[in-house]
């Protein structure tokens, strides 16, 4: 799977951009506040039909404009032509002319991962965070789960505003017990493909962080869940009477988490900051192998920062595995230009590197196209 060209107007900070990517790896450098980003984020948002940073549209709008739009040029078996616009509060995502009905359609056709200085919140967040990775990587290749999730999520809500709406006081039990029957039906499928999930994406992220970290530490993932105990079923209605009282569902999927250990010890409290890196690349990475055994196609790998922020030990190791066959098309963005080609030099895959210029944030900025050197 690759992106050829890629055309972004009013575009966060981006007015007018228009870039054509090589099948290797793509470097975007500039200073910062230039939009390197913001581009890795425009592909991501074409393949996942919203951004990875701010799941309000209307805020990716540049300052002064009324409108967004990116336009993607995919090589993904067949030329993939991928539009999305923004205004008006309206959304149109289309792939080759044609508008989608429902955007959750359109999950799963493009592959993406995103490795991001962010990811640190994986660790370090709440559990929202940690649901949200596991629910993003199952849906890519699992149509079904995305559309048991979404059930489940408007089942909680209906189940939710019928306990608010009771105030505390009596709620007809067998009201309640029809919700339950159906919330039950989803979330016992979501857990237990969550379950499978783990026990096949584990080893995948093990033998990623002994090689990123040359660590004997033994990493493991452990699937923190209520339904490992009993039936989502009886589970809720057993909390019928704490749900009436708190006016909401307190126990399903919804509370499920995932807990990062290093030798059996809690990454978030135990781990030092190198292992916590590590920990996080190699999440991103095992996500990457369980798309492509998954679906044979090398997903788009967008490298953000990745020799900023990501020391250097960890960086040259993580070129060094991405530059061999295995990996597909990458896009990595950094400040400085130098530090990049010192990095890639000594790898023998296709190269293209593009500099981005600092812009001016004013509505009037003249159109902005990136200047290509192909060395
Ligand atoms: N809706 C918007 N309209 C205009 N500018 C925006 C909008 N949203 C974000 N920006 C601007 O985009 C810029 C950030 O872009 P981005 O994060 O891509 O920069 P970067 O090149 O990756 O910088 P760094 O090197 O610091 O990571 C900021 O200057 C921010 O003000
Ligand atoms: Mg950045």
């Amino acid at each position: 799977m690759r992106i050829g060209g890629l055309q972004l107007f009013y575009f966060k900070n981006h007015e007018e951009r228009h870039l054509q990517f090589c099948d290797g790896i793509n470097c975007i450098t500039g200073p910062n506040g230039s939009g390197k980003t913001n581009i890795l984020d425009a592909v991501y948002y074409l393949a996942n039909t919203k951004s990875f940073f701010n799941g309000i549209d209307q805020q990716l709008i540049k300052h002064g404009q009324e409108f967004f739009s990116i336009h993607g040029f995919f090589e993904n078996e067949t030329p993939t032509e991928i539009l999305v616009n923004f205004g008006n509060s309206k959304k149109t995502l289309k792939k080759n002319g044609k508008v989608y009905r429902r955007l959750i359609d359109h999950i799963g056709i493009i592959q993406t991962v995103f490795i991001t200085p962010y990811d640190i919140s994986l660790i370090l967040d709440g559990s929202e965070e940690r649901r949200r990775f596991l629910d993003f990587t199952i849906s890519q290749t699992d149509r079904p789960y995305l559309e048991q999730l979404s059930l489940y999520k408007k089942l909680l809500d209906q189940r939710n505003a019928f306990l608010k709406q009771a105030e505390g006081s009596h709620v007809d039990p067998v009201l309640l017990e029809t919700f339950d029957d159906r919330m039950a039906e989803a979330g016992q499928r979501i857990f237990e493909k969550r379950r499978a999930f783990i026990s096949a994406f584990t080893p995948y992220f093990q033998e990623f962080y002994v090689y990123l970290s040359g660590d004997a530490e033994h990493p493991t993932l452990l699937y923190v869940s209520e339904l490992h105990e009993k039936p989502l079923k009886d589970l809720l209605y057993l909390s019928h009477n704490r749900d009436r009282v708190m006016q909401r569902t307190g126990s399903g999927i919804h509370k499920d988490d995932l807990e990062f250990l290093l030798s059996d010890y809690p990454l978030k409290k135990y781990g030092s900051q190198g292992q916590i890196k590590s920990y996080v690349i190699a999440l991103k990475l095992a996500q990457y192998k369980y798309f492509l055994e998954k679906t044979g196609k090398k997903p788009i790998l967008l490298l953000d920062d990745i020799f900023e922020k990501i020391d250097g030990n960890r960086a040259g190791k993580l070129m060094e595995l991405v530059a061999r066959d295995y990996f597909g098309q990458i896009i990595i963005t950094d400040t400085h230009a130098e530090q990049v080609k010192d990095h890639l030099e000594g790898l023998t895959v296709e190269k293209k590197y593009f500099a981005l210029e600092k812009t001016l944030n004013t509505n009037a900025a003249p159109a902005q196209n990136s200047s290509e050197d192909p060395a």
